[in-house]
This record gives C-alpha cells, sequence and structure tokens, in this order.
C-alpha cells in the first residue's frame, strides 16, 4: 500500500487560481495519455504517485481519455484511488470535463445541459467519487445557448457534484461571455484551460488579459507541444513515444522540418540555460504572471522529475525572450 512521501510539501510551488481560494501546483498532471490502455496500472502507479510525492495536487481528467478506450482513464485513476490514492481525497484536486464526442446519439456531444448533466454522472461512478474539484466544459458549442451551458455547470455546483466550474478551448469573446454568466449565477469560473506553448500563442491576443482581469485563474495545456518541445525526437521519433502510436495527432501538429529546426535552436539555447529544453519551454510558459499552473503529461516518473525541476530556474532575461521570439519567427 503506498504512503506518500512526508516531505511532499517542502519543494513545490504553489499559485492561487485567479482571485479564488484555490492555489495549484506550479506544475499539474494530466491523464489524457498514457493512463488507458499504453500502460499497466502498476506503471500509471508510479507515474502518480512520483507526481504526489513530489507536492503535484493536481490532477486532470475527462470524460474521453483512455482513447480508443473512451473513459478507460477515469476507471483507472477510479482504480488507484481505491487502492492507494483516496486516503488523501482531502488533499487532491481533480478534475474532470464533457464537451467532446462520447457517447452515440444526439445527446453525447457539445454542451447541452442533458449531456453535461449525464456525462459528470458516469464520470463521478467510473473514478468513485461523489463530487469532483473542478467540472470543465470542454469546449464551446456554437449552437447551444450560452445560457444553457452554464447554467448547466452552476447547477452541477449546487447539486453537490463540483465545488468548482471552469471552461477549456475558448476564444476570449465567447469565454468573457460565459464568465459573465458564471458570475451572474454567483458560481464563478476557477479556471480556463487554453492550448499554450511555443508554436501555438493565441492566447496572447486578449484571453490571458481577460483571465487577469476577471480574476478567472489559466491553466495552460500541451504545454511541451506533446512532446515536440522536450529533446524526445532531436534524433528521429524513438519506440514508444506518443508519436510512434496510431491514432495520437504530436507529428502532425509538430514535428514538421521547420518545427524541428526551430526545436534544435531552442534546445541549444535551454542548454546556455543550463536546463533541458522541456524545463525551458515550461518556465516559458510560467513567465506569463497570468498562468496558475502548466498542465503536463508523462509517460514516467523520470519525465515529471525532469519537468518539476523547471521551478529551478523560472527567470528569463530580455535577451533570452528575444532569442526564443527570433527562433519561433524563423
Ligand atoms: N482541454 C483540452 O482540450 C486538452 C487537450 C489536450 C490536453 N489536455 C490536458 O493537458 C494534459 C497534458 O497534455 P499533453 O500530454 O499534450 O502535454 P505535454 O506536456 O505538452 O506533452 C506530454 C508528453 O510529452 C513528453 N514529455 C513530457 N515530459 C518530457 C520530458 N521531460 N522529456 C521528454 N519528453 C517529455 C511525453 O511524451 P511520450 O509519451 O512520448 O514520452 C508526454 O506524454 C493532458 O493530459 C490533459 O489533461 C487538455
Amino acid at each position: 500500500m503506498y504512503e506518500a512521501a512526508e516531505n511532499r510539501y517542502d519543494t513545490m510551488e504553489y499559485k492561487r487560481s485567479g482571485r479564488s481560494g484555490i492555489m495549484l501546483p506550479r506544475v499539474s498532471l494530466g491523464l489524457w495519455q498514457n493512463f488507458g490502455l499504453e500502460k499497466t496500472l502498476e506503471e500509471q502507479k508510479a507515474i502518480l504517485f512520483k507526481a504526489f510525492d513530489m507536492g503535484i495536487t493536481h490532477f486532470d481528467l475527462a470524460n474521453n481519455y483512455g482513447a480508443p478506450a473512451r473513459g478507460k482513464a477515469e476507471e483507472n485513476f477510479g482504480a488507484i484511488l481505491a487502492s492507494d490514492l483516496g486516503k488523501y481525497r482531502d488533499e487532491l484536486f481533480i478534475s474532470t470535463k464533457a464537451g467532446f464526442d462520447f457517447w452515440p446519439g444526439p445527446y453525447g456531444n457539445w454542451g447541452s445541459r442533458k449531456y453535461l448533466m449525464a456525462s459528470l454522472d458516469s464520470s463521478l461512478k467510473r473514478m468513485g467519487l461523489d463530487c469532483v474539484d473542478v467540472f470543465y466544459h470542454h469546449r464551446p458549442d456554437p449552437e447551444t445557448p450560452l445560457e444553457e451551458t452554464m447554467g448547466a455547470l452552476s447547477d452541477i455546483v449546487r447539486q453537490g457534484k463540483a465545488l468548482y466550474v471552469g471552461i477549456s478551448n475558448y476564444q476570449a469573446e465567447e469565454a468573457g461571455k460565459a464568465i459573465a454568466i458564471l458570475k451572474a449565477n454567483k458560481t464563478p469560473c476557477l479556471l480556463h484551460q487554453p492550448r499554450y506553448n511555443m508554436f501555438e500563442r493565441w492566447v496572447e491576443d486578449g484571453l490571458l488579459e481577460l483571465l487577469d482581469r476577471e480574476g478567472v485563474g489559466c491553466i495552460c495545456y500541451s504545454p511541451l507541444a506533446q512532446g515536440a518541445l522536450t529533446g524526445r525526437y532531436l534524433e528521429g521519433i524513438p519506440e514508444g513515444s506518443r508519436a510512434s502510436r496510431e491514432g495520437t495527432t504530436v507529428g502532425s501538429r509538430y514535428l514538421s522540418e521547420e518545427n524541428m529546426t526551430k526545436v534544435r535552436a531552442l534546445n541549444q539555447l535551454a542548454q546556455e540555460r543550463g536546463q533541458s529544453l522541456a524545463q525551458m519551454a515550461l518556465a516559458w510558459v510560467l513567465r506569463r504572471p497570468e498562468v496558475t499552473s502548466v498542465l503536463i503529461g508523462a509517460s514516467s516518473p523520470a519525465q515529471l522529475e525532469d519537468n518539476v525541476t523547471a521551478l529551478k530556474h523560472l527567470d528569463f532575461t530580455q535577451e533570452e525572450l528575444q532569442s526564443i521570439d527570433r527562433i519561433l519567427k524563423g
């Protein structure tokens, strides 16, 4: 039976999520990949226990994680809560989401009240929980009225099935509207979860400023561009890596020759700073004061350790930031 490290809170840094009572670790762990069928339960436990031992208290899930066996990540996480981590439930901050295609027919996708309510119930069952800490709408729905989607989130809080709510993948304008509705409903938005990494900087065009103004936290996913902004692919595509697995998007999205030229130059700069490329990529996302936490994935405890070490060197000089911009512009 797992016993958490006694010194687990000694080194991790925590930051307040917007204007709320919640502090999140600067590095959080997502279970999108590696927690379905890719790894044994023992391998998954090794990653989760290492994370918690290093003070990572926040674990992010969604109804569909674990694809192609959608729901499997929540199921596995539930099993690990039941066997080991559950006794630390009050120290854990667990999120889940709904918004992508999950079950057949018209009620298993997007943002209707019908879908969100039923999906959260099924997530709670898979994880063996009475309530999650955060429930997110996973992506904006262009057709369902925002009042209905946000109303469902607010009612979920009132039902006691989530303590807080959040939104993910909303652009600045629609995020502003969603945040206003949640505020009027007296269930303020705790977090926005956008994609943000050196290759994808759309959040800098208004979203971060909005979140800061509204007092909403920001947790950035895929800060390592799914592994592209690490040393993982410098020598090609290694066996067992995400890009080597069928049905993944890292190759088509990030591993063009043009990007790899940038990755090599960034790697050189990271070495000059005395850190790994992964550490520099995380520090770069965390340089923005609006960012509460980086939401990483990891396929081994060693990767987690490498990534958390980023917190030892977060500062950039103006010259370094300019060099990064120059490299990224190509
Ligand atoms: N809201 C949304 O729509 C949305 C979408 C995507 C993700 N997310 C959330 O964000 C989380 C993280 O996403 P992500 O997995 O794309 O994040 P990421 O941190 O950009 O990529 C993680 C992958 O990078 C590689 N890696 C990590 N650390 C490394 C290191 N130190 N050295 C070398 N390689 C390293 C590993 O790939 P290998 O497996 O190849 O080792 C790992 O699986 C997800 O689990 C999920 O919770 C949310």
